[in-house]
């Protein structure tokens, strides 16, 4: 196995669909012991049928009460922490700047940075007992590049990759890396619910928005979850002992956003 994860102890943030999932699948398949919270109680339920060794609860990252619940079972159930996958966020709304909500702006920054604040403040003390410890941060693509119409989702992911280098530098003496995962176009319900939103913005076709996207990535096509997976366990892993404050792209080489 390329990277052997055996014994340590994992907590995968919106664990329940998507690349989360994806991530429990690899880690929990790499030897891991995982733990994963969601907000969608169906998503946990098909979780436990598939892997029955996971353990999970319901909770919202970016309410502190359900973050301190969360971390309070984790203590029961693994025992301890070596690894947190922070990968809960949220696309946020899709319009011009003008358009756009407080409300949508601030649930935005609520989920996709506030929620990875509030699992590292109570991780940080866990991961210092922790063996090879690290944090995984999911950003994106639009955490290095603007992306028109997404400016809360790009706003908030720019600040992860922020959080990311700066607690790569606090928290270094004390053995724990931090990385941030940077993500280009996940083929998924999400991607493509993103790019039905964008296509209806722009009075374009679902299929011209789909090869807008697709063509804005040298390798000219989108990545998979897996792809993302493989990166997260890579960075968690003994592999990548001296990897730390690093924005790693999964992305085909996305050179811009629209
Ligand atoms: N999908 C992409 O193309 C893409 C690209 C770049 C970055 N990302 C990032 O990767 C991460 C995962 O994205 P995804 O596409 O798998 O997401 P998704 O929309 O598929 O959601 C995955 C899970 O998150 C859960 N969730 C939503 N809000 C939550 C909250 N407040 N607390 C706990 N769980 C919550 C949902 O219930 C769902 O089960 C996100 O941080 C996202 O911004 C995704």
């Amino acid at each position: 196995m390329w990277a052997d994860l055996s014994g340590k102890r994992v907590l995968v943030t919106a664990g329940g669909d998507g690349i989360g999932l994806e991530i429990t699948r690899a880690f929990a398949a790499a030897g891991a012991n995982v733990m994963v919270c969601d907000i969608q109680p169906e998503s946990l339920e098909r979780l436990a049928k598939e892997l029955p060794a996971i353990h999970s609860c319901i909770a919202d990252v970016s309410r502190e009460n359900d973050v301190a619940a969360m971390f309070a079972l984790l203590d029961q159930k693994l025992g301890g922490l070596d690894v947190l996958v922070n990968n809960a966020g949220i696309a946020g709304p899709t319009g011009g700047v003008e358009t756009l909500s407080l409300a949508d702006w601030e649930r935005t920054l609520a989920v996709n940075l506030t929620g990875q604040f509030l699992c590292i403040r109570q991780a940080v003390p866990r991961l210092r007992n922790g063996s090879g410890p690290s944090i995984i941060n999911l950003a994106s693509a639009a955490g290095h590049l603007g992306m028109p119409g997404r400016a809360p989702y790009s706003a908030s992911k720019w600040a992860v990759v922020g959080l990311t280098k700066t607690l790569a530098i606090e928290l270094g003496r004390d053995g724990i890396r931090v990385n941030a995962i940077l993500p280009g176009a996940v083929d998924g319900p999400r991607i493509r619910a993103v790019i039905a939103a964008k296509a209806k913005a722009s009075g374009k076709s679902v299929d011209e928005m789909t090869q807008t996207y697709t063509k804005q990535a040298a390798l000219g096509r989108m990545v998979t979850a897996r792809d993302i997976a493989n990166m997260a366990l890579f960075a968690a892993s003994d592999l990548a002992a001296n990897v730390t404050g690093q924005e790693l792209a999964v992305d085909g080489l996305t050179q811009a956003l629209s």
